[in-house]
């Protein structure tokens, strides 16, 4: 009787292990397998959410539209205000005459010149795809801002 009720106890203690293992377990492993698929998931969502406006900026940025040359004041808040408008990496800013005023000495030409290959810490073309159409109307367009 005494060794009946101990193997007993003991089944019950070996299924009582077991539960409190399965019950440890099961939910880490779950856990596991929905943050992945959580990460997963959300990442795709971030992916859809921004690929709109992502492919549209690209677009823009990156390559002549179909529809033809775009205008310079289009270029010019696509690519080049990035650093003209807020003074980045040294960039003479927009609206700062004084800055420009030794610049335009060169010309037209010189500085459609500069556009074109870079300057300083300007990567050509301001790092953006553009024709040589589209280099003349933008430098038309800051001209005709900083004169
Ligand atoms: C990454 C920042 C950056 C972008 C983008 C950029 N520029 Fe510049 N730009 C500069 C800097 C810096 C200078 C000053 C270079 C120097 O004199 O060393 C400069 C100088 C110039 C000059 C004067 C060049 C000269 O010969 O003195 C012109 C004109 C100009 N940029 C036009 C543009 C146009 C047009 C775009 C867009 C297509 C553009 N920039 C995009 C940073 C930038």
């Amino acid at each position: 009787m005494a060794e009946q009720n101990s193997s007993k106890k003991m089944m019950w203690a070996t299924i009582g292990v077991a539960a409190v293992l399965i019950a440890i377990i099961y939910p880490l492993t779950n856990r596991t397998y929905n943050s992945a698929a959580d990460a997963a998931k959300g990442s795709d969502e971030s992916d859809v959410r921004i690929q709109p406006v992502a492919k549209f900026e690209l677009a823009k940025a990156a390559a002549p539209a179909a529809s033809g040359p775009r205008d310079g004041a289009t270029i010019y808040n696509t690519v080049c205000g990035a650093c003209h408008n807020t003074g980045a990496a040294g960039a003479p800013k927009i609206d700062d005459k004084a800055a420009w005023a030794p610049r335009l000495g060169q010309g037209k030409d010189g500085l459609i010149k500069s556009v074109t290959n870079g300057k300083g810490a300007m990567p050509p073309k301001g790092g953006a795809a553009l024709s040589d159409d589209e280099i003349k109307g933008v430098v038309d367009y800051v001209l005709s801002k900083v004169k």
